[in-house]
């Protein structure tokens, strides 16, 4: 597989450097240099996950890498599956957090860290990440038992919910969490000067588990797929798909999909007040807001990095953008949407309401509705029993955590002390 970068087209690179890489010179976006249709999708449609998107992967990677390593690698990170579940009003949620983390990350998550361990060069990787709480635990879950491969969480002491820090912080092995005296921001400042120093770098063989590695995306086309093939088979040509939408990095794996040839008749952007992209679509002008805290604060994004890779395969395909559905969804309408979803027999969480409310709004009556559910209501627990007076249980995974002790380091907000842990 071939890929260039969108801001440089001169900078070509195979699948496994822009694994190891993630992003190109300049910050610029890698992406595929063909995406040739399937050749038979109603045949792929009826064949198990595993197998379908080990086949869709290889005929993106081409000859790249050979499709008994492809399947390798896809049998090892999709462990978990992706229901499609009928709701009272005819549509149709796409259960995307039935993996370890419980959230559409573990997809992505789990075959980059697959990806990275086959394809790396250096004797030793070291994954450094900052999490203001959810990233931390997939990341530290892919990773998990990766011969060869070191992972350091850098999280702000008493800043992220127990639970989120019982879930990564108490694995052991391979993954080493630090608890941080500060916030956020002085996590992430902490591992920029890490990427700063070259002979830090060299030595640990740092790298980094960026959200905009195009592995990720490869691995998400195929829960596409998957929503699909769970359909009845008359109302496959009909389908729409409403994507809760932050960075877009989920709409560009959907709309990769398309331009497989898997039937897809729309798709919908469905943001929170975060609205840049509804609005750019409306209005043809790009004008970020000030990014807004919401209840769907996973889509917090006003400058979302996806973007070009959207507009990029748009062109390409000779898709008008205006074809593209969207919409933004407030706080309060949020609120609303989660208590009518309730009242369908449908426990969901912010993000998954929006895109539900979207598609309500946006259906026709001879279409079919799917929307993505992306993180387990119980992620989401706060708001979810505050908004809907319920005391939402934890799954399996959470509860088994919450039992366990923590295993983190305590470290003031100073890089000597960081550069000083990686290198012992
Ligand atoms: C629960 C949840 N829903 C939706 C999104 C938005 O996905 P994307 O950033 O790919 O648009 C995210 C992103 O982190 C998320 O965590």
């Amino acid at each position: 597989m071939n890929l260039y970068n969108i801001k440089d087209n001169s900078e070509q690179v195979s699948f496994a450097q822009a694994v190891r890489q993630g992003l190109g010179r300049d910050q610029g976006l890698f992406f595929p240099e063909v995406i040739a249709p399937l050749a038979d999708v109603d045949a792929l449609l009826d064949l198990p996950l595993a197998e379908r998107s080990a086949r869709i992967i290889s005929h993106l990677l081409g000859d790249e890498v050979p499709a008994a390593k492809v399947s390798e690698l896809i049998n090892a990170a999709f462990t978990f599956p992706a229901p499609l579940v009928k709701l009272k009003d005819g549509t149709y949620a796409l259960e995307l957090f039935h993996g370890p983390t419980l959230a559409f990350k573990d997809f992505g998550g789990r075959f980059m860290a697959q990806c990275l361990a086959a394809f790396r060069t250096n004797d030793k990787i070291t994954i450094l990440t900052a999490t203001s709480g959810d990233t931390g635990a997939a990341v530290a879950h892919a990773f998990y038992g990766l011969e060869g491969i070191e992972v350091v969480i850098l999280y702000p002491k008493g800043k992220i919910s127990p639970l989120q820090e019982k879930l990564f912080c108490t694995l052991g092995g391979n993954i080493r969490t630090i608890a941080i005296d500060g916030d956020f921001d002085a996590c992430q400042a902490l591992v920029k000067q890490a990427f700063d120093d070259e002979a830090l770098k060299k030595a640990i063989g740092l790298n980094s588990a960026n959200s905009i590695n195009i592995s990720r995306l490869l691995a998400q086309v195929c829960y596409y797929f998957e929503a699909v093939a769970q359909l009845p088979k008359a109302d496959r040509a009909k389908a729409v798909i409403s994507v809760p939408s932050g960075n877009f990095g989920n709409l560009t794996a959907g709309l990769i999909a398309k331009a497989l040839g898997l039937p897809v008749k729309r798709f919908i952007a469905a943001t929170n007040a975060n609205d840049t992209v509804p609005r750019y679509l409306k209005t043809g002008q790009w004008e970020p807001h000030q990014t807004v805290a919401t209840l769907s604060n996973a889509m917090d994004v006003s400058r979302p990095n996806n973007w070009p890779r959207v507009e990029e395969l748009c062109r390409r395909k000779g898709w008008a953008l205006e074809t593209l559905g969207s919409g933004m969804r407030n706080d309060a309408d949020t609120r609303d949407a989660l208590k009518r979803l309730h009242q369908l027999d449908y426990l969901c969480e912010p993000h998954g309401a929006i895109a539900w409310d979207l598609l309500g709004e946006q259906l026709a009556e001879d279409e079919v509705g799917i929307f993505l559910c992306t993180a387990h209501p119980a992620k989401f627990k706060e708001s979810v029993d505050e908004i809907l007076g319920l005391d939402v249980p934890l799954p399996a995974p959470l509860a088994k955590h919450a039992e366990l002790p923590l295993l983190s380091v305590n470290l003031p907000a100073e890089f000597a002390g960081l550069r000083a842990f990686l290198l012992a």
